[in-house]
């Protein structure tokens, strides 16, 4: 234990580190919020509270929602770049974190290792968010799900299927399928799978499936991501080559349920990952879910912050 750590605040590492319950609660406010939002309603409970937001990977949703959140719940983000900080100049990640937590409220870091994160909060007074390693994107997550729940209701029990990567965002999908009770087929090139780690505790309801258009059969939602994440730029020929069996298309689509829905974190690649028919098709809800990164991650800093509880 850090002795300069004394409060010990709540972090949002990973969906794991919030119930079932809270993660449901924190749903229902997002869409509560985005509500009052549309009704012009002004709320302002983080007035004069500063959110840091550290970036040592590129970004446009995650840092324009997390400024755009707190500046319409009458607080302020400071965006610190890696590049620009001494962080990049290679001050340790636990001197940062005691640094910077002494002057704002509440911190969001988007790094490669998942450990630096770990780090960071370990050493922070205030809460910490992870707004993407390369291990998981739980933020996304909490848009992913409200998306679902605006346009479909609860999503217990229902079947979605990732197709792609075994990446951060597919990571994120194994920890959703436990904490919202959902069913999740993963179809996925031989070598690129899901950590084991994040895979077992899930136990019988996700399941690696090699055959994309068998791994889609009656799912309600269809899932894909890019097939080299931030940090693999050099991989991309040799990727491209491996999942070429593994775009989102028409044929995907209708091995899914009619009814089925489909969702990308963005930024896609239309004719790689998914078909421009499909991304710009009408099962497909990606802007809804571009957007509700504002609305969720707002709940996320209300709650966080200690300004809802949830
Ligand atoms: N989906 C997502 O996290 O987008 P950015 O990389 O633009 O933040
Ligand atoms: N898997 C992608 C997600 C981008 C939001 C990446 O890590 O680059």
């Amino acid at each position: 234990m850090d002795n300069d750590n004394p409060a010990s605040p709540r972090h949002f590492l990973s969906l794991l580190d919030f119930s079932p319950r809270e993660l449901r609660r924190l749903i229902e406010r997002a869409i509560e919020l985005k509500a009052m939002l549309g009704r012009g309603e002004n709320y302002s409970p983080l007035s004069g509270r500063t959110l840091g937001m550290i970036f040592e990977k590129s970004s446009t949703r995650t840092r324009v929602s997390f400024e755009v959140g707190m500046t319409q719940l009458g607080g302020h983000a400071l965006f610190l770049s890696s590049r620009d900080t001494q962080l990049g100049r290679g001050e340790p990640i636990e001197d940062s974190a005691r640094v910077l937590s002494r002057m704002v409220d509440c911190i969001i870091i988007r790094t490669f290792q998942h450990e630096t994160v770990e780090r960071f909060a370990n050493h922070s007074r205030v809460p910490v968010i992870n707004a993407l390693t390369d291990l998981l994107h739980p933020c996304q997550l909490l848009a992913d799900m409200q998306t679902w729940f605006e346009h479909r209701g609860d999503i217990s029990g229902r079947l979605v299927t990732w197709i792609g990567d075994g990446n951060n965002m597919c990571h994120s999908y194994i920890n959703a399928a436990r904490q919202f009770d959902f069913r999740l087929n993963i179809a996925c090139p031989e070598g690129y799978e899901p950590d084991v780690a994040i895979l077992e505790p899930a136990g019988e309801r996700c399941r690696i499936i090699h055959d994309p258009v068998a791994a889609a059969e009656g799912a309600d939602l269809i899932v894909t991501d890019v097939w080299a994440s931030m940090g693999q730029e050099e991989e991309q020929a040799r990727r491209e080559e491996a999942f070429a069996g593994y775009q989102v298309n028409d044929a995907i689509m209708a091995s899914a349920a009619k009814q089925a829905l489909f969702m990308h974190c963005l930024p896609a690649h239309r004719g790689e990952e998914v078909s421009a028919a499909v991304i710009d098709g009408p099962q497909s809800i990606v802007w809804d879910e571009a957007e509700n990164r504002l609305h969720a991650q707002k709940a996320l800093l209300e709650i966080l912050m200690g300004s809802w509880q949830a």
